[in-house]
């Protein structure tokens, strides 16, 4: 290819007598004599710097090229004077793509709100912050199948169109063919309610009870109206499930996976972390490093609610009690002022987490964990399986629920059933710890979220 990426040039070990790069002007400078161009074409949050003499270079060449412009610069890569910047590149030859009219294009070089940038999410990959989001969104997706595939999980596609309700929440988009206003099912397009999938889980779990270890890496979907700054209707979960292995193995291997990412992170985006530990979330490289020091706390609910209990000045809004379902308050309060770390709670009140996880012999508990993060609160929930049929499918009655619609998912307990467990990590929540940034929104290219369908 006759471009070279920025990532590259910067990178390079010595002077280049021609080279091309692309990019989308970030400033531009005209001096008498020369005008100072920075470049930035997504590789890597630096720009490069191009001067273009204008006494050898045609000032027409660059004619009316401002900020947000397309260019094409071939020239000489040579050693640069100026401060912070190793190389620079000695203009020859320069090519206009596209201009940006300056009365109009919005990214003009200033400060802009988040608010703002969400209503033009066509056009924030340009900008420092999000370029840098989305480059640590990609080194993170890379680093969560580098772990798995370390340890023979293998990666399995689950269905995203689904007769089901893992969670057993009600929270599911539907799909339909029907005109709007016909209620007959029958004549839908599978014959049944169709949903968006909330989980892969149960599909996994078959995968499991075969090939050993898995996991899923994909979207999934949830219709909760909860306008909060850590949920969006659109994310992607990551699932791994194993055979023949309990509560204590999902603890390691939740924990394994959390800092496995964080250390990827670390080490190959570690001017996008400095951006985000400069501007957006101080402190946070600091946070992200001790995670790697020392082990995660473990406590079981009981404890947990031992120390909310005591927590006395912390004035939460949910009152405390043994049987409720820990808030985000609570969760924050555990791991941000307690702990200080991520903490692993588990062993959580059967009545509050889902069908499928495992009954302890207390017959109050269940064989669950989360996995709390210091800013964020909840970012893995999961459980060991319930894998007796008999107690499952009681389980299932208990609730109101027809155990022949779960016929199937009975069957990996009927033939050749193994203790197994598995979690659920929000991808989304852990991109949030990794940058420091609040909102969900600002993590996703294009969020999803109630009343928002924009691009
Ligand atoms: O705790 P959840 O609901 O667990 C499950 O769905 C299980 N079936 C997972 C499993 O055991 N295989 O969701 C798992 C994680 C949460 O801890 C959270 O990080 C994330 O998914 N999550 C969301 N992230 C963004 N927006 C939402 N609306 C989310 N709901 C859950
Ligand atoms: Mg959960």
């Amino acid at each position: 290819m006759r471009r070279t990426l920025i990532v590259d040039v910067l990178n390079s070990e010595s002077p280049v007598e021609s080279i091309t790069v692309c990019g989308w002007i970030r400033t531009r400078r005209d001096a008498r004599d020369f005008s100072f161009v920075e470049i930035n074409d997504g590789s890597c949050l630096a720009n490069l710097q191009c001067i273009v003499d204008r006494g050898t270079l045609a000032d027409a060449s660059l004619g009316q090229a401002s900020t947000g412009a397309a260019i094409e610069v071939g020239g000489e890569l040579a050693p640069s004077p100026g401060k912070g910047q190793k190389w620079e590149i000695k203009a020859s030859e320069i090519r206009v793509f596209g201009l940006a009219d300056p009365e109009t294009f919005p990214l003009q070089k200033k400060r802009h709100t988040d608010e703002f940038l969400r209503g033009i999410a066509h056009l924030r990959p340009r900008t420092n912050k999000y370029g840098a989001a989305f480059r640590i969104r990609s080194e993170a997706g890379y680093a969560v199948h580098e772990f798995f595939h370390a340890r023979h999980f293998a990666w399995v596609h689950t269905p995203l169109l689904t007769g089901s309700d893992c969670e057993g929440a009600g929270e599911m988009f539907r799909v339909t063919t029907l005109a709007p206003g016909d209620k007959n099912v029958e004549a839908d397009f599978f014959n049944k309610t169709c949903s968006l999938t909330v989980s892969g889980q149960l599909e996994a779990e078959a995968l499991a009870m075969g090939l050993g270890r898995v996991y899923t890496f994909g979207p999934t979907f949830r219709a909760e109206n909860s306008n909060t700054p850590r949920h969006a209707a659109e994310f992607w979960m990551i699932e791994p499930e194993m055979a023949f292995a309990d509560l204590e193995d999902l603890m390691e291997l939740a924990e394994g996976l959390v800092r496995h990412v964080v250390a990827h992170v670390l080490d190959k985006c570690a001017a996008d972390v400095e951006l985000f530990d400069r501007f957006v979330d101080k402190g946070l490289k600091d946070r992200l490093q001790h995670m790697l020091q020392q082990p995660f706390a473990r406590i079981s609910y009981t404890g947990a609610i031992d120390i909310l209990l005591a927590a006395k000045d912390a004035n939460f809004v949910y009152p405390v009690k043994w049987g409720m379902d820990l808030q985000t308050e609570h969760e924050r309060y555990l791991a941000e002022e307690h702990f200080k770390r991520p903490v692993i709670v588990h062993d959580y009140p059967k009545e509050i987490k889902a069908f499928y996880m495992r009954a302890n012999d207390d017959r109050e508990t269940v064989a669950a964990m989360d996995v709390l993060v210091p800013g964020i609160g909840e970012l893995i929930g999961g459980s060991q399986r319930e894998d007796r049929l008999d107690v499952l499918e009681g389980r299932i009655g208990e609730l109101g629920q027809n155990p022949d619609d779960y016929w199937w998912y009975l069957d990996l307990r009927r033939y050749g059933s193994v203790p197994h467990a598995g979690f659920g990590l929000g991808f989304e929540r852990l991109l949030m710890m990794l940058t420091g940034i609040a909102n969900i929104r600002d993590v996703i290219p294009f969020p999803r979220t109630p009343g928002s369908l924009e691009f």
